[in-house]
């Protein structure tokens, strides 16, 4: 094991300017800094968002802020360990609350990162991706994959919120997020591909050569066939009932960087995972209970959405029945190499 490392203010005052004349620092007062020993040394924090408190918020800005002036309406769930205005929620995740109202839509364009969106409440928004409509409904999972032309509309007569999950700030941190604005995009007449055709688990288009299945080829993964799912997991499955959302045709994650995992908790389980290397976004489609995150209490709700940083020490316990999606980047680590998970 090395020793305790030497500091800057060991070092003579006219060789550290000289240093930063020449545009260097010294590597060993700051190695600590970004290599700890045994474990990262996370700047997120475990954080709480409250839907009750949020919703009022954004019918608000609702208000306030014409969609047009806005682009996108979201109130940006920041990382308490980064403060207010933080354009993420962990390291990899950026978390935002959106508001279309009725009759409103949302320009296309597309941009490096990907996104999902897990409709929280409201009836008759979709999302148009190349050309596909994608009905929206509470607890629908609907991806905007990276480079994939997006736009919003509402048809329905009720506000409709629903939470943001992108990878941006990893595109942030390698300088490559941008956008293309375009035009509202024609949309084909036709059901999404989860109503087509993928529709039953574990059933596929028939494969011919010459005809290759999109890259992403379901974009909307509808709520009630995940509940479903979930409840036969929990009936017959062993622990804790939980489904990875995943590309029909290749088995993989949804997208590349980021992973959605469903999970349901029955009344009064308690659910106490590994360590995980990745960071975790939840967010309550329905049920309430406390989750202990660090030793941080979160008291959740219906709707509700928490953080845990990386290699938190989590444990949930559900007070009634409860369904949670997982964001996370295990996906983005994996493809690194380093996912990992400890015994608690
Ligand atoms: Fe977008």
């Amino acid at each position: 094991m090395s020793e305790q490392l030497g500091t800057l203010e060991e070092l003579p005052q006219d060789y550290r300017e000289q240093m930063a004349a020449a545009g260097v620092a010294p590597l060993w007062p700051m190695m600590r800094n970004v290599l700890p020993h045994d474990a990262p040394r996370p700047v997120t924090r475990a954080g709480h968002w409250s839907f009750p408190a949020l919703r009022p918020l954004l019918l608000r800005a609702g208000e306030l802020t014409p969609v047009e002036k806005a682009e996108r309406r979201v109130l940006v769930l920041s990382d308490p360990g980064r403060g207010t205005g933080a354009m993420q929620a962990t390291a990899t995740i950026y978390l935002g609350l959106q508001l279309l109202l009725p009759g409103e839509s949302a320009p296309a364009h597309r941009h490096t990162p990907s996104a999902v969106r897990i409709v929280v409440e409201g009836l008759g928004g979709y999302t148009v991706v190349d050309g596909e409509r994608l009905p929206m409904e509470p607890g629908d999972l609907v991806l905007t994959p990276g480079g994939e032309w997006h736009d919003h509309g509402h048809d329905g007569d009720e506000p409709v919120i629903w939470l943001d999950a992108l990878d941006l700030p990893l595109f942030v941190q390698l300088e490559g997020s941008y956008a293309i604005e375009g035009e509202l995009q024609a949309q084909r007449n036709r059901p999404d591909a989860s109503q087509v055709e993928y529709s039953a688990a574990g059933l596929a288009p028939s494969r011919r050569p010459g005809r290759g299945a999109r890259r992403y080829p379901m974009m909307r993964y509808p709520w009630a066939a995940t509940e479903t799912a979930l409840r036969q997991m929990a009936a017959y499955g062993e622990g804790i009932a939980e489904l990875d959302y995943i590309n029909p045709e290749t088995g993989e994650d949804v997208l590349t960087a980021l992973g959605f995992t469903a999970m349901m908790l029955t009344a009064g389980q308690v659910e106490t995972p590994p360590l995980r290397s990745c960071s975790s976004a939840f967010h309550v489609i329905a049920g309430s209970g406390r989750s202990e995150i660090d030793g941080q209490v979160i008291e959740w709700g219906p709707k509700d959405t928490f953080t845990a940083p990386v290699f938190a020490r989590i444990r949930h316990e559900a007070e009634s029945e409860a369904f949670m999606v997982r964001i996370h980047d295990r996906p983005l680590q994996e493809k690194l190499g380093y996912y990992e998970e400890r015994a608690r």
